[in-house]
């Protein structure tokens, strides 16, 4: 009975050697697929930017990694660019790439577009800045403002952070009450009101947590910003009929890009209008990026009326800019001289080299060539899902005319935390993707996104189809073993 029942034990053992001896093999193998993958596409990588490298070696004695913006750093180092023309880009290795970052969504015509270098040059010959009134600004505001409707007046900023770090000041100032509610997920810049759920709070059931989530960011900003989830006018409504009497607005991008370019279900927007009218507070937009959808911004696509807006990114022509405005009785708090009134200062503001170009860029920008983009953007997208269906991958491109942006599941997306959570569990797909389509002549943004500039046409489009597909099939085996909830097959 002993032996018999040592016998068993015996056997049993050696079956578990050797099954796990297998998994263990299949394991190694699955490794070494995943590997190989990675290993094809950095070298790859490192072969085409010799000269990027030792650019980058001198450039980290210098700048924390060799970088000045957290986003433009990628692993193993970034491609130094040196010069652009239209929709094309080309480094310092002599390749060349199809521009559809466009500085994060600022170019819209692309780069060195000549009538802009031609009235910033004339400009420049005249002088950049001149620490007194000048002519361009009041031109270019008067151009936006014509487009805008809801913006009755506005002024003008450095960058987009300082545009919304303004426009909540604005409103707090406005309606005497300290917090603004901000959307989980949602970006508005890198000023420390709006450090908080910049990334979606993945745990939450309803109503996620406030969390700052950048170091140095005083907890005290937690007294001043609320969050809720995007598209869920249920959530909103909770909180405010809670806490209205200490809010001062809502910030919101029509359409959330970092968060992932979900665009706004049907009554939203429309919906939140409606619950800051019926409590009492303002709507600020955040149209930094969404601005370039239609020549009033996206709220004129959707037909909402915000109180007020922050703008930057292509208004200033490819140069360093932002701009807040609104109702004329929001902004008449920074009329010089009346008792009260708010200070509102900025060395560069509204200097002229960046209003002149400005003013060519937006000119240059009617209905019709906004039109035009955002259907050769469409047709990106529809080319992309596209692809997804032939090569049996379960993700999809979502986004609003010429802004679109890759997302890993086929499943649908409502809220930020859906989206951040779609980009869990596969590994270093985003990296490799980027990394794949540069080393493929493309220039997209490290998380997926790409957005048409006016240079761009039809094949342009095609060429970014044709470098996807290629770098889709060549990651395939990566997803297989990495991620294989996003295969079909
Ligand atoms: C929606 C949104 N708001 C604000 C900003 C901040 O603008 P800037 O980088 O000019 O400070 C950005 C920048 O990407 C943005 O995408």
């Amino acid at each position: 009975m002993r032996e018999t029942k040592f016998c068993l034990l015996a056997v049993a053992g050696y079956t578990i050697a050797v099954v796990n001896g297998l998994w263990a093999d299949g394991k190694m193998e699955a490794m070494n697929r995943v590997a190989d993958v990675e290993h094809g596409i950095f070298t790859n990588y490192r072969e085409r930017s010799a000269g990027s490298r030792a650019r980058h070696v001198e450039a980290r004695r210098y700048l924390p990694g060799g970088e000045t913006r957290s986003s433009t750093w990628y692993a193993p180092y970034p491609t130094y660019m040196v010069a652009g023309e239209g929709a094309w880009l080309e480094d310092c290795d002599g390749n060349r790439y199809l521009d559809f970052l466009n500085n994060y969504t600022s170019l819209i015509h692309g780069h060195a577009q000549p009538a802009i270098v031609e009235d910033a040059a004339d400009q420049l010959t005249r002088g950049t800045a001149f620490g007194s009134a000048s002519e361009p600004q009041v031109a270019l505001a008067k151009l936006l403002i014509e487009r805008v409707p809801s913006i009755e007046m506005l002024r003008f900023t450095n960058s987009g952070s300082e545009a919304t770090m303004m426009m909540m000041r604005a409103a707090r100032a406005f309606t005497g009450r300290d917090i603004i509610v901000k959307m989980d997920g949602g970006y508005h810049g890198s000023h420390d009101f709006v450090e908080v759920n910049v990334s979606a709070d993945l745990a939450a059931s309803d109503q996620p947590a406030a969390r700052i989530e950048e170091r140095g960011v005083p907890d005290a900003v937690l007294n001043a910003v609320m969050v809720a989830p995007f598209n869920d006018l249920k959530a909103m409504e909770l909180l405010l009929s809670e806490h209205h009497r200490r809010i001062a607005g809502i910030i919101i991008e029509p359409m959330p890009n970092a968060g992932g370019m979900l665009p706004p279900a049907p009554a939203y927007l429309r919906g939140l209008r409606e619950l800051a009218d019926r409590f009492g507070l303002l709507l600020l937009f955040d149209e930094i990026v969404t601005f370039r959808l239609s020549s009033g911004g996206m709220q004129a696509a959707e037909g909402v009326t915000p109180d007020m807006t922050a703008l930057a990114k292509i208004i200033g022509g490819g140069f360093p800019v932002g701009a807040f405005g609104g109702r004329s009785d929001i902004m008449a708090q920074f009329e010089p001289g009346g008792s009260g009134a708010l200070s509102h200062s900025g060395t560069f503001n509204g200097n002229n080299i960046t209003m002149t170009a400005g003013l060519a860029a937006m000119k240059r920008l009617d209905q019709a060539a906004i039109d035009r983009i955002n259907r050769l953007g469409e047709r990106l997208g529809a080319g992309i899902n596209a692809l997804f269906e032939t090569l049996g991958i379960r993700a999809q491109c979502l986004g609003y005319g010429s802004l679109q942006q890759i997302q890993w599941t086929d499943a649908p997306l409502a809220t930020l935390k859906d989206a951040a959570s779609a980009g869990q569990g596969i590994g270093k797909l985003r990296e490799l993707l980027h990394l794949e389509l540069l080393n493929r002549g493309v220039y997209t943004s490290n998380r997926g996104m790409y957005c048409i500039s006016t240079p761009m046409s039809g094949a342009e489009i095609n060429a970014a189809l044709e470098a996807l597909e290629g770098a889709l099939r060549a990651l395939k085996p990566y997803m297989r073993e990495v991620a294989p909830r996003l295969l079909a097959e």
